[in-house]
């Protein structure tokens, strides 16, 4: 629950590099994310190479350029899905990912945030995924440059009773 709280979208990060084990545990909290039939259609490419950092960041010029300052920054590589429904299901499961991910990098300090990706040749330059494959989000990590994560009091969401409906709408 703290590492709920404490949670919110870093794009600021200290030169700090993340330990590889640190990376790990991250990343296999990742994988633990539940799937739809348990099919698992992720695939994490893990870059922490500063040039290649300022590469992939160009695979989305708006909202990504906090990946070029991100001390890592996870890719998350999927089929490219033969359906509408298939492509549901995959942003379904990569949204647990993303939210495993993040919780477990708060849980040790350390700040993410998300990125979409744009532009797919770019990403493919960068991260060298096959044919047949796409760059479906990104997520950036690092120690943030801004203050410590800390439970949030009062986050910037909507209300309990604004959301929570009990027993009907
Ligand atoms: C599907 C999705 C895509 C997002 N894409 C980006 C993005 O491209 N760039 C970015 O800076 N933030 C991105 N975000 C982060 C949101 O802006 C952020 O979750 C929201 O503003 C709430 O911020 P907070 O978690 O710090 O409260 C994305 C979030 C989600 C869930």
């Amino acid at each position: 629950m703290d590492s709920i709280r404490a949670r919110r979208n870093v794009r600021q990060y200290t030169d700090q590099p993340i330990t590889r084990e640190d990376l790990e545990r991250i990343l296999d909290a990742g994988r633990r994310a539940p799937s739809a039939n348990n099919w698992q259609p992720w695939n994490f490419v893990v870059v922490t190479d500063r040039a290649a950092l300022v590469e992939l960041a160009k695979a989305w010029e708006m909202g990504g350029r906090h990946i070029a300052r991100s001390a890592a920054t996870v890719a998350f590589v999927v089929k490219e899905p033969e359906d509408a429904r298939q492509r549901d299901l995959v942003m379904y499961d990569l949204g647990q990912v993303t939210a495993n991910i993040m919780l477990a990098a708060a849980d040790l300090g350390i700040g993410s945030g998300h990125s979409a990706v744009r532009d797919q040749a770019q990403a493919q330059r960068v991260l060298g995924f096959p044919a047949g494959y796409f760059a479906a989000f990104m997520v950036g990590l690092g120690y943030p440059a801004d203050r410590p994560l800390r439970p949030l009091r009062r986050p910037n969401r909507r209300s309990l009773d604004e959301v929570v409906h009990w027993d009907h709408w």
